[in-house]
């Protein structure tokens, strides 16, 4: 059903009154030549909504330019430079993606269950944690793409919705954006669920309504017809609705995580391999991508490249299995690959780093450290002892079914199943807050504290800094009228224990140590 294609959906001939009798020898032509100017999934789409309106539009059609006069209009295009592929660069879920005039009336005909003191108008998408730049109309982790024939822009998910972060130093300073760095506001489970809640919603999202916001918007020509294929879109999105809620959680993820093993299970497994257990996990850091290369990847190492990672993301956000863009995906992971992890911003005290150098050689450098002899490795769950849940939350009959899929240009052999949690580079680490793999330890300080001493609820979601624990503000409960996202160690797959390394320091040592973090 992923696959329905939003040609049918916005294809506006059958819209028109008193149009002529299909003929299906001008569909077969039409289709033909659309195949032959924009590709096999492009024709497919059409050939699902062709009647002699559309037959006729596309006949009418030439193709354009590219090599032997045809192009591939599904063809993606690398932007630059190349942080502006990294920021709105199409990893192709654009191609089925929805129309961005019904994604920018949604919060206008859904204003009432948008978090408060959201502007349906004005970035609406913020108050999810998405980040907006200046003279863009959708927010960064958006790509978007020009339909054949009608124009239309189709939206599509892109890297770094989850992966470009803000900081402010106190809650009056500007924000400072952070490519690469895991965006800790951006809540997707609430984001989604408003999305695909207001589309299910007839009485809100409905012809009429859609109608009055493109006036507000001032969407004019064929997109004003989406408007009256509001039921269509309704049942485009009513698997993706189904799909999202068949993970099983104990309460909402919150911002800056989601059920990853979930969400793959649910979108592209099938039923058999949802996790019977909540996994929620942290967006990690994804700069210094070279310094990965040949090593496993994932809190629990189970990718072995990133090539099948970045492609695994790119089909579970919708893009069709045949039309990965995989040169421009490998764009963004080249940019990823050089990007350095960013220095921290705020004083640094060079005496007290000296100490922490030293006890940061002999307790953790042999796990984190370049030449460290367990890093890269997966320490087993017995040993580091931090939530299971993400680790049970993956079957040796999942992984063998991720190792199935293959499309166009790609297939998988690499993941496998793993007994731990991997023991990473502590790259950039001052900006990589909430600690471990799950989110569940606010600050540095507070890691290096024996399980019991660490805080058992804190507030997520802030991007204010605490420079003293170093993390975020984690005991402000909300701001501007909002609630910050109460994070509670008592939900399944939230426990914060394990990780005893550094825990039985002094205090003024442990200070030492996490002064010298600051440097990584
Ligand atoms: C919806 C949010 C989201 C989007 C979009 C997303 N990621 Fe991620 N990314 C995650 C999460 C969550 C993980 C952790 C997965 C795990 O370990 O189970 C992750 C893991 C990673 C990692 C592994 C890091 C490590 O050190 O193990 C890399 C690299 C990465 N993502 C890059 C990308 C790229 C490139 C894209 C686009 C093709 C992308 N991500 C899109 C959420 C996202
Ligand atoms: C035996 C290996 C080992 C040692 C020693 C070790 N760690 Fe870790 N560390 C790990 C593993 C494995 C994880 C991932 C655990 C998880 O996420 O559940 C981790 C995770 C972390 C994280 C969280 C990373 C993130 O992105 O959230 C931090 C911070 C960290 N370690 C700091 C330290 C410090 C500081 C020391 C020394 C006091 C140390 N570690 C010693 C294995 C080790």
């Amino acid at each position: 059903m992923l696959r329905l294609s939003l040609v049918a959906v916005i294809a506006p001939s059958s819209l028109m009154i008193a149009c002529a009798e299909p003929a299906a020898g001008d569909c077969d032509a039409a289709v033909e030549l659309v195949a032959d100017c924009y590709g096999g999934v492009a024709a497919e789409a059409f050939a699902e909504s062709c009647n002699a309106d559309a037959a006729q539009a596309a006949l009418a059609d030439s193709c354009q330019t590219g090599d032997g006069g045809k192009a591939d209009a599904f063809s993606t295009p690398i932007l630059s430079p190349l942080s502006k592929q990294f920021k709105y660069g199409s990893i192709g879920a654009d191609q089925l993606g929805l129309p961005k005039s019904i994604l920018r009336a949604i919060p206008i005909v859904c204003a009432d269950t948008l978090p408060a003191g959201a502007d349906p108008l004005e970035r609406p998408f913020e108050a999810f944690g998405l980040i907006y730049e200046k003279g863009h109309d959708l927010p960064i982790g958006f790509s978007t793409r020009e339909m054949p024939f009608l124009g239309i822009e189709l939206t599509g998910t892109t890297c770094s919705q989850c992966h470009t972060a803000t900081v402010r130093e106190t809650p009056t300073s500007d924000r400072v954006t952070f490519f690469g760095a895991p965006n800790g506001r951006f809540d997707v489970g609430a984001y989604s669920d408003f999305l695909l809640g207001c589309i299910a919603d007839s009485d809100r999202f409905n012809a009429s309504t859609l109608d009055d916001a493109f006036d507000q918007l001032d969407v004019g020509g064929f997109e004003r017809l989406l408007a009256f294929k509001s039921g269509f879109i309704q049942e485009f999105t009513a698997n993706l609705r189904e799909q999202g809620g068949s993970v099983v959680t104990d309460g909402p993820w919150g911002p800056g995580r989601d059920d990853a093993i979930g969400l793959s299970a649910a979108t592209l497994l099938g039923e058999e391999f949802l996790p019977k257990v909540p996994a929620p996990i942290d967006y990690p850091s994804v700069w210094n991508q070279a310094v990965r290369v040949g090593h496993a990847l994932h809190w629990d190492g189970a990718a072995a490249t990133a090539l099948e990672r970045n492609v695994l993301v790119a089909v579970g956000a919708g893009t069709p299995k045949d039309a990965v863009p995989l040169e421009s995906i490998a764009a963004i992971q080249g940019f990823l690959d050089k990007l350095p992890p960013p220095a921290y911003p705020f004083a640094i005290d060079a005496t007290l780093t000296a100490r922490g150098e030293e006890l940061y050689q002999v307790e953790c450098a042999e796990c984190h450290d370049v030449g460290g002899k367990l890093l890269w490795e997966v320490i087993p769950i017995e040993e580091v002892g931090t939530d299971p849940n993400r680790l049970d939350a993956v079957s040796p009959g999942g992984i063998d079914a991720t190792n199935r899929l293959e499309g166009a240009g790609w297939e998988f052999s690499g993941f496998k199943k793993t007994d731990g949690y991997l023991a990473s580079l502590l790259d950039g680490i001052w900006l990589r807050a909430p600690y471990l793999h799950n989110g569940s330890v606010p600050t540095l300080r507070d890691l290096l504290e024996p399980p019991a001493n660490r805080p058992a609820v804190f507030f997520r979601g802030n991007d204010t800094y605490d420079a003293q624990r170093v993390g975020f503000v984690s005991d402000v409960e909300r701001e501007d009228g909002r609630p910050f996202s109460r994070f509670d160690i008592a939900r399944a797959g939230n426990g914060n224990g394990g990780h005893e390394y550094g825990t039985t320091l002094s205090s003024e040592d442990k200070d030492a140590l996490v002064e010298y973090l600051k440097t990584l």
